[in-house]
């Protein structure tokens, strides 16, 4: 019962339903109904109530349903195996851990929040408590070490794909591994990977989603640059569906992967980038600054660049700063 009473709201995110409709669909009386909102209630779920018009539901718990989670899960390896924590250093290390103690692929660890979230190039990746979805998913793909980089494109792509089915927003790829909405940055995708004789041993692919935090949720020096789901649709995210959804979307492209190679990877995300066919600046930690206008990805997942200087180059590590508009040239930026 309570799960189809979430059900409705989910169909219904951010309007009021009446406790009469709610009775209809769900085949019970009005004081079945209370109760039963009274029950979501205690769970953490927020309702605001009018006798006239019935209720919204205005927040989601801060705890992730495991239970719920496995109950959407439609996929056949993709999170059939979960660990969940309240807070971990980073879900990054604890699914090494599980990966040695022979965890199988598909296998996903999440955590309300992380002490030690770690981000690309070293950097911090601020993790909050019951905000976001901090998840890293456990790999084995059969491929040589230097096509690692495919899989985070098309983590990418699964990521984005996702989020605008679900939440209905305006989100793009930023080369290689940033999704934004308006420019700020909302989700991003760490891969590490362990090799022997070039090949792939298993790949850890981080998602880190800043799902439901509000502006005030974000340390000053990064609300300029980063944004969340909630802020950019308005609405609360279910975190337990955006995650089903995710790990459906990414079990059909890694499956595609494997059958059709990674052109057609390479053609969906090309399709949702914002950083092809307009003047960019890369920080490379190999070449300095290069200045340029982004053509397309490579076959190893390399961002290919024709330089302001007219050469031809593909960067395979660095940060992407965007400016002007796609198919405005370099002098007009
Ligand atoms: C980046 O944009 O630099 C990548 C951020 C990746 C963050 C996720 S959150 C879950 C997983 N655990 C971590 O410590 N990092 C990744």
């Amino acid at each position: 019962m309570l799960d189809t009473i979430l059900q409705i709201f989910e169909k219904n995110i951010g309007a009021f339903v009446s406790g009469e409709d709610l009775s209809k669909q769900l085949g019970c009386s009005r004081t079945a109904v209370w109760k039963g909102i009274r029950s979501l209630r205690a769970q953490g779920y927020v309702f605001e109530a009018s006798s006239r018009k019935g209720y919204r539901l205005v927040q989601v718990p801060a705890k992730l349903d495991i239970p719920t989670l496995l109950g959407k899960l439609e996929t056949e390896s993709m999170g059939r195996s979960i660990h969940y924590y309240d807070e971990v250093d980073s879900t990054q290390t604890i699914a090494k851990q599980k990966v040695a103690e022979g965890a199988p692929e598909g296998t996903i660890v999440i955590a309300e929040s992380q002490t030690a979230g770690r981000g690309r190039m070293g950097r911090k990746w601020y993790s909050p408590k019951g905000k976001g979805i901090w998840m890293s998913v456990v790999l084995k793909p059969q491929i040589p070490i230097h096509f690692a980089p495919q899989l985070t494109l098309l983590t990418a792509v699964a990521l984005c794909r996702t989020i605008r089915r679900e939440c209905k927003v305006d989100i793009g790829i930023k080369w290689p591994n940033d999704l934004l909405i308006n420019g700020k940055k909302v989700c991003g995708i760490l891969l590490e990977s362990s090799a022997e004789d070039e090949r792939i041993k298993h790949v850890i692919c981080g998602v880190g989603i800043s799902a439901n935090l509000g502006e005030e949720d974000y340390p000053p020096e990064l609300l300029d640059i980063a944004t969340s789901l909630a802020i950019a649709s308005g609405e609360q995210v279910y975190r337990e569906t955006l995650i089903a959804s995710f790990l459906q979307e990414l079990e059909q492209l890694y499956k595609l992967y494997h059958q059709e190679g990674f052109a057609t990877i390479r053609a969906l995300w090309e399709a949702l980038s914002v950083t092809l066919h307009r003047p960019i600046q890369i920080h490379t930690p190999r070449d300095g600054i290069v200045e340029g206008i982004a053509s397309g990805i490579d076959e190893s997942g390399g961002l290919r660049i024709v330089s302001s200087t007219g050469e031809q180059l593909c960067i395979f590590s660095g940060d992407v700063e965007l400016y002007g508009k796609k198919d405005d040239t370099l002098t007009q930026s």
